[in-house]
Parts: structure tokens; C-alpha cells; sequence
């Protein structure tokens, strides 16, 4: 493989320049972490599902006229993105109650929420991502009044989307965590939707048993957690096989 330069690491991605300026290449590893990486592992073949239940998410959300920074898969683990300036938030949607609401709140997980709830988070691995308001968004220049507006609509469509699109496959989408960035087009700026979608930043359950597929099988060491993940490939159209035997065999670069 030809040499590039890396241009950024993350606990489950790598960013490497891409082919054309304003490109990027986006990685997926097998790594996974939780707790602001108290806890890691290597689970074989997440990244390959990951890369392809995103790069289908984020198909249909450009489908619906949604703005990615998503172009196309490259490979096994690569996909081709537009170049952003990551937006530094984390923004959080959700519609039944589970994980760090839950637990800060005293509300029982799987109580439906009497409207989806947005949260955002500070990027900032060393401060463990603090929950802010918009006042410390805009207060610290984070984003302007305009881009929150934009993302708070934006994140409400892409939740109503995805809940029936997981609602289709009998996966009920309890929260998930996105990601926007500035996307610069001459003097204009876009807020576009970047990062991944994936079980990884999801809160997935099986509408019929409440089974979880998604990264909680790992914070809560339940196993099977490639597995989950490719039963939602499968779910979605994505992979044939319930096991997803077919990439999962092909450990591709
Ligand atoms: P939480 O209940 O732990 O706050 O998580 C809410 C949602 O955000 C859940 O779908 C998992 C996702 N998430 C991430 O993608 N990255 C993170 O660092 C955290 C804390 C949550
Ligand atoms: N992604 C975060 C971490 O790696 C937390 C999480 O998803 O639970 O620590």
C-alpha cells in the first residue's frame, strides 16, 4: 500500500489525506473503547461492519438530502469523505431512556421519553466529553446560534429517518450520538453532517425481544458484539448471512 499521510488517530478511526484536496480517507479499526478508554479491546471485523452499516446510513441520509461528509467506500475499511472542520460537539439524540440519562436522572432504562431529547456534549477526551447548554456553546465559540439551529434540525430529521428505517428491520433506535462539521465551498459554509453512524454510536434493541445490538454488549461485557453488529447489517440489507460470515471471513485491510 502506497504510503499517506496520516492525518489524524482516534480510538476507532484513522483520517489519512485523500486523493483529491479537500478529500480525506476514513479508516475503521477493530478497536473499541468505552469509558473515555478505561476499557479497550480488539473485536474482529467491527471496523468492516461499521464501514458498512455507516457508509449505508449515510447513503440514505444523502438520499433524503441530508449533507454527509460521506462520498463513497473505498474498501473492506475505507471510505472516501469531504474534508471538514469537525464541529467540537457531541451532539446526543434520544428517544427512550437509557445509559448517562438514566443513570444522572433516576429514570428507569426503556421508559419511553415524552419527546426526543437533544444533548450536547464538549469534545474533549480529557474533560470525558461535559454534557454543556448552548450557552457554553456559543459563550466559548463553539458554534454560532445558527450552526445549534441547524444542528438541532438536522439531528431531528436525521432521528426521524433513522427510527424508521431501524423500525423496518425491528430495531427500535433508543439514542445515538453524531457528529456535524464546517464544510467550506468558496465563501460559503456548510454544516454537514461527518463522523460515522454506526452500533458504535447507537443505542439499538430488538423491537421483539429487547435484545441489545449495539456497543452497550460491550461497555456492559455481554459478548457477542460482532455478532450484534452484523445482525443489524443483515437486518438492514446490508450482508447476507446472519453471521456475517461473508466479510467477516475477509479480515481486509
Ligand atoms: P450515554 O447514555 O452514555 O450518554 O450515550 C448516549 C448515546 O451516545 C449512546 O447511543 C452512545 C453514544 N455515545 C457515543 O457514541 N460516544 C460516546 O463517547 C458516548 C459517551 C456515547
Ligand atoms: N466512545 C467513548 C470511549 O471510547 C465512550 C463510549 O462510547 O462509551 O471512551
Amino acid at each position: 500500500m502506497a504510503k499517506r499521510r496520516k492525518i489524524y488517530e482516534g480510538k476507532a478511526k484513522i483520517l489519512y489525506e485523500g486523493p483529491e484536496p479537500g478529500t480525506l480517507i476514513q479508516y475503521f479499526k477493530d478497536d473499541a473503547t468505552a469509558f473515555n478508554n478505561e476499557k479497550r479491546a480488539v473485536l474482529d471485523g467491527k471496523g468492516v461492519l461499521n464501514n458498512r452499516i455507516s457508509e449505508f446510513v449515510m447513503t440514505q441520509l444523502n438520499g433524503i438530502g441530508l449533507p454527509t461528509h460521506f462520498l463513497k467506500r473505498l474498501n473492506m475499511r475505507e471510505q472516501l469523505i469531504r474534508e471538514v472542520e469537525i464541529i467540537p460537539l457531541e451532539v446526543i439524540c434520544r428517544n427512550i431512556a437509557a445509559g448517562s440519562l438514566s443513570k444522572k436522572l433516576g429514570i428507569e432504562e426503556g421508559t419511553v421519553l415524552p419527546r426526543s431529547i437533544i444533548e450536547f456534549c464538549y469534545k474533549k477526551d480529557e474533560l470525558g466529553d461535559p454534557m454543556v447548554t448552548e450557552e457554553h456553546i456559543t459563550a466559548f465559540n463553539w458554534a454560532t446560534h445558527q450552526e445549534i439551529d441547524d444542528i438541532i434540525a438536522m439531528t431531528l430529521r436525521i432521528n426521524d429517518f433513522l427510527t424508521g428505517l431501524f423500525a423496518g428491520a425491528r430495531i427500535k433506535l433508543v439514542d445515538f450520538k453524531v457528529e456535524y462539521g464546517r464544510l467550506y465551498e468558496g465563501e460559503m459554509v456548510r454544516t454537514v453532517l461527518a463522523d460515522e453512524i454506526s452500533p458504535d454510536s447507537c443505542r439499538l434493541w430488538d423491537m421483539d425481544t429487547g435484545e441489545k445490538m449495539d456497543k452497550d454488549r460491550f461497555r456492559r461485557d455481554m459478548g457477542g458484539v460482532t455478532e450484534a453488529y452484523a445482525e443489524v447489517a443483515r437486518r438492514l440489507g446490508i450482508i447476507k448471512e446472519a453471521g456475517g460470515a461473508e466479510i467477516l471471513s475477509f479480515n481486509g485491510k
